[in-house]
């Protein structure tokens, strides 16, 4: 990989400093820069196996498990398999499964947060094979662009997704924003593809269609299940559809759950050698193999004389437990799940063996009805029951907790302590033994059943303080900080000017990690509006855990979204959102209405596509392409001036800019100027941009990004993103009179590296970081807190950078012998193999920062 990446920076700085003119690069739409990276990935990919030996491995043990499937003839059937929660349900943690065997993993639904769950706790993404979805509905697919994209980065060659028909439209829609799949073989296996074996188990695809929608509507169906009235969907009937024919909306089609009967092959007994040595059987010979092959086969064998019957010498065949995976999201499937005939087989007096487990996805609102309990209780009493819905408070993120509980030792203000959301609904009664999810709750198949709770994440608040304590100096940095950052604040709070304020939800690039989320920033202007900028996946996640049981009234509060650009990172939290804020609408009592959406018009192709195949979603958005607000852009039609003039009036604002950045294709920068004088600037995704310099101009607060470190000024070109001195510099040239940098590579996971050009007008921002204007002068107090907290990261990154430099003269010195140096270089010193390591850690984002 580093041989790659080396190349990779060699040729593209022959480029910059080569004959071809840079600006001819920097333009991001030009056809001979497409054409020149597409080459590099096409060279970084043929190199992958070679230099990626995590990869390599990968594919190896692909290829062995096929063999030996093959070898083998028959199937043997797993020795180790457990079903394991990943998301619990949780109104920020959709729920899914992860499920083990040593042959295969799976994966049970992917909602906004399920990669960034499994990479937080090592569920390996690379090893997935199948994707099973029981819905199309975003709870259940919120994630799965996402992981579909990491999927393809690290090189998993094929992946097949089981469920509804309409994934296939889904994957279709996707590839409006994800660029070319090409890399990964994708699938679809609709339900009527009924049964799918492969070396653990056999897989029944079980369709359940939702009764007439009538009786509905009278019963408590979750919130966030509410038919679109058809006087909404006529209201935006025009907004911006490409192909408005009546015939694509039957296309969707949510009458339709799957569920999942899941069988693992039997499992012939082990042989006892002792059992086998008393019977005079010639353990330890050659003779010995067959009868051993006859017995486990279940055959009697006559040995010297003797009958044995396998049961002496074998322990039982296991037949192969039965787990059910089923979603019944609302009453109006509780009819389908009741009478379905092959659920029915597996429950008493059925033509199978029970199954050993079922997994509901049902909400409480759904297990309280007559119905679903009755239908639970046909299972016999050995039947495990599992429930993951919002009834379940566990906490999913503990990594986040605990460095949000020690920067909130810096400054409670600024870092407030996280929240979860906890539903008020009852707890349905059931009549049988249940287990609530917990996130890594696992329940095991084999070798013996049993439930698992070792890997369930804890999470206690005084020993990451405590923890914290323990760093040298850093009670007394806190003690420092507190003092300037008091008298401070003692002088203001006259002012105690709340408002605006800007919470920042999500301030990594790339993929969401497990310390930073991917964009998304909120922008409260006055207690009653408020404004998101960008909105990456998780970032209703991240809401719920800053506003736990005021998540509700928050969400009530946005009127507009603004969305930069259409890399993935800053804009599939969208639809979660919108969902979601009409179910707090909704759960309020108030009116309706959709967002002001402030995007790159292209994004109707993505949201389109999704409306008319897989959930109404048009009714929730008045689209304002971002190209119309401009200078001197073309005038917009009558309706979208209107939007315009609305949106201003909204939120109490006298202007609201876009231009267009230096990133990718329609990626924009935005500004607006409140009528109370205040103006902000936020960057998006850029390069320095003189356009961006103009809009901001003046602001009082600039939000800029600053995705790679001072000194990758070459990768920061070739990914068309900034440097931290870059975006402080554009601060400078727009005479802002604050900075906040954001979108830091994920290497940086919990500081980037500070520059020299840092001053007392720039801070960095964190996830779940809340700002006010009066805490301006506050924040540069906070550095030398910081920087003790995280000494031990800042050291380690300065060393890889001290080596980077060492490094970087010889590889770039001339382009045709870099494959020799770069050799030589790798032998340099101790710390090439930790950095080998760290690239390939790292070439994951790497990759995807240039999607970034
Ligand atoms: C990022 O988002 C995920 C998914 O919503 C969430 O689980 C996680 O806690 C977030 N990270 C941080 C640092 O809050
Ligand atoms: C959804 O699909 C089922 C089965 O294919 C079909 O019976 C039903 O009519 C469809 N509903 C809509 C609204 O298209
Ligand atoms: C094995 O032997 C036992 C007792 O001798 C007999 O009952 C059984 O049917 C035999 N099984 C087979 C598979 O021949
Ligand atoms: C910015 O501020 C300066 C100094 O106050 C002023 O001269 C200039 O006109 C302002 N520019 C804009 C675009 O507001
Ligand atoms: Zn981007």
């Amino acid at each position: 990989m580093n041989r790659v990446r080396l190349k990779l920076r060699s040729l593209s700085l022959l480029f910059v400093t080569g004959g071809a003119a840079p600006p001819t690069l920097a333009r991001c739409d030009s056809g001979l820069h497409e054409t020149f990276f597409q080459a590099l990935r096409t060279m970084a990919t043929n190199n992958n196996n070679i230099n990626n030996p995590k990869k390599a491995k990968e594919q190896l043990r692909r290829v062995k498990t096929k063999e030996n499937r093959n070898k083998r003839g028959d199937v043997r059937g797993p020795s180790t398999v457990y079903v394991q929660v990943v998301g619990a349900g949780s109104r920020d943690s959709d729920a899914s499964l992860y499920v083990f065997s040593e042959y295969n993993r799976y994966l049970f639904n992917c909602g906004e947060g399920t990669q960034r769950l499994m990479q937080e706790h090592k569920l390996k993404a690379a090893h997935l094979d199948n994707i099973f979805l029981t819905r199309l509905s975003w709870e259940n697919v919120g994630g799965l662009s996402g992981m579909i994209l990491t999927l393809k980065d690290i090189g998993v060659p094929e992946c097949v997704l089981s469920g509804p028909p309409q994934l296939d439209n889904y994957l279709n829609a996707i590839k409006s924003f994800s660029g070319p799949l090409e890399d990964i073989k994708l699938s679809v296996r609709p339900y009527t593809e009924e049964t799918y074996s492969d070396e653990t188990m056999t897989v029944y695809q079980v369709p359940l269609f939702a009764q007439s929608r009538t009786h509905s509507r009278s019963g408590s169906s979750s919130p966030s299940q509410s038919p679109a009235s058809p006087a909404r969907d006529d209201l935006h009937a025009n907004i911006c559809r490409e192909n408005p024919s009546e015939g694509q909306t039957a296309a969707r089609n949510t009458s339709l759950v799957v569920a999942f009967i899941c069988k693992l092959h039997p499992k012939k007994g082990n042989f006892l050698v002792a059992e086998a040595k008393e019977l005079g059987l010639p353990v330890g010979t050659a003779a010995i193999g067959p009868l051993i092959a006859a017995l486990k086969d279940g055959k009697n064998i006559t040995y010297d004389g003797k009958e044995i019957r396998p049961e002496q010498v074998c322990t039982p065949t296991d037949p192969g437990a039965v787990f059910i995976v089923v979603e019944c999201p609302s009453e109006e499937f509780v009819e389908a799940v009741f009478t379905n005939r092959q659920l029915r087989r597996y429950q008493t007096g059925g033509t199978e063996d029970p199954a050993a487990l079922v997994v509901h996805m049902t909400p409480e609102s759904v297990l309280k009805t007559d119905q679903y309990k009755e239908w639970m209780e046909r299972f016999p009493s050995t039947t495990e029951h599992l429930i993951l819905n919002e009834q379940v408070s566990t906490v999913h993120n503990v990594r986040s907790h605990k460095i949000q509980a020690q920067l909130n030792m810096i400054h409670p203000g600024m870092f407030p302590e996280l929240k979860s959301y906890k539903t008020k609904e009852p707890q349905a009664a059931l009549h049988v033994p249940n287990v609530r999810a917990e996130c890594l709750l696992k329940f095991q198949l084999r070798p013996v059943m049993e439930w698992q709770r070792d890997a369930i994440p804890s999470c206690n608040t005084e020993e990451f303080v405590k923890e914290a304590s323990e760093v040298p100096n850093f009670l007394e940095e806190v003690d420092k900080c507190k003092k300037i950052c008091f008298t401070d604040a003692a002088e203001l709070s006259d002012r105690g000017k709340r408002y605006p304020e800007v919470l920042f939800l999500g301030t990594g690039s790339a993929l969401p990690m497990k310390i930073r989320n991917v964009s998304g920033t909120l922008v409260n202007i006055s207690p009653s509006q408020s404004v998101l900028l960008d909105c990456g996946e998780g970032t209703f996640g991240q809401l719920c855990r800053h506003y736990g049981d005021d998540v509700d009234d928050a969400l009530s509060k946005i009127s507009t979204v603004f969305i930069s650009h259409l890399h993935a990172d800053h804009h599939t939290g969208l639809l979660k959102l919108l969902y979601q804020r009409e179910r707090a609408l909704t759960t309020l009592g108030r009116t309706f209405s959709p967002i002001y959406l402030i995007a790159p018009v292209q994004i109707m192709s993505w949201l389109n596509q999704y409306h008319n195949y897989c959930e109404e979603m048009l009714s929730h958005i008045k689209l304002i392409p971002n190209k119309f607000l401009c200078d001197g852009s073309e005038t917009p039609t009558q309706r979208t001036k209107s939007f315009i003039q609305a949106l201003l009036k909204t939120n109490d604002l006298e202007k609201f800019q876009t231009c267009i950045v230096r990133h990718c294709k329609n990626a924009f920068a935005c500004s607006f100027t409140h009528q109370s004088g205040w103006k902000l600037a936020f960057s998006g995704d850029t390069m320095p941009c003189d356009a961006f310099v103009h809009i901001g101009k003046n602001a009082t607060l600039l939000i800029h990004e600053a995705t790679l470190e001072d000194g990758l000024e070459e990768e920061a070109v070739e990914k068309r993103h900034s440097t931290t001195s870059q975006a402080i510099g554009i601060g400078v040239k727009m005479s802002a009179d604050f900075i906040m940098l954001n979108h830091f590579s994920q290497r940086y996971a919990k500081i980037p590296l500070f520059s020299e050009d840092f001053s007392d007008k720039v801070g960095i921002s964190f996830d779940h970081m809340r700002i006010r204007f009066e805490d301006f002068s506050a924040i540069p107090n906070l550095i030398p807190a910081l920087k003790t907290l995280f000494a031990a990261e800042i050291g380690e990154m300065e060393e890889r950078r001290e080596r980077r430099e060492l490094r970087q003269p010889r590889a770039c010195s001339s382009e045709t012998n870099s494959e020799q140096k770069t050799t030589r270089a790798l032998e340099v010193g101790q710390g090439a193999k930790r950095d080998q390591e760290e690239a390939a850690a790292h070439s994951v984002e790497a990759k995807r920062l240039k999607l970034s």
